[in-house]
């Protein structure tokens, strides 16, 4: 019995310490900002669906929502800012920031295309958008 017990207690505690590894040094892998990131990323498919049903109004619902959570993410703080400290973190995140303001950009960009019932170019700046975020997680994004 007893050893059932110890079992498990061992059992769990690899459980534990696995999925601690699993979330970085400070437990800290999947915070808001991931949260906000995933949202985008079901938003972004979502766009993409519709503008390919030629259904405008509801990609811009979709485009409001990407931008709600843009403005949202840019006051939030990058799990790599902890990599830096005084005028570099300060610098990291005046970039970040910029990143956001320019997917925001991007984002109104793209709104103006749909309201003006231009397809094709609301595709072209889907895709900048796409090359935009690579680019910004491979600045911003931490590999934990
Ligand atoms: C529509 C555009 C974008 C989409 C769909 C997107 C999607 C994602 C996804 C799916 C993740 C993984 C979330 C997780 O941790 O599980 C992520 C993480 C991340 N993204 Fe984006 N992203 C976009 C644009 C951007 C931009 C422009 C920036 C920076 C300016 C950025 C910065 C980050 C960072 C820093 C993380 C890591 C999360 C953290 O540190 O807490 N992303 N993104």
């Amino acid at each position: 019995m007893k050893s059932i017990v110890s079992k498990v207690a061992i059992t769990m505690a690899l459980a534990l310490a696995t999925s601690a590894q699993a979330m970085g040094h400070d437990g800290e892998c999947h915070a808001e900002l991931g949260t906000a990131m995933e949202d985008m990323k079901s938003a972004m498919r979502m766009t993409a669906f519709e503008m390919r049903q030629g259904n405008l109004e509801e990609a811009r619902n979709q485009v409001a929502i990407l931008i709600e959570k843009s403005e949202e993410s840019k006051t939030y703080q990058p799990i790599k800012t902890r990599e830096y400290e005084g005028e570099d973190k300060e610098a990291f995140l005046a970039n970040y920031q910029e990143g956001m303001d320019q997917l925001l950009a991007y984002l109104t960009t793209m709104d103006t295309q749909l309201a003006e019932g231009d397809v094709d170019e609301a595709m072209k700046t889907f895709r900048e958008i796409d090359q935009h975020s690579k680019r910004s997680h491979r600045s911003f994004k931490d590999d934990c």
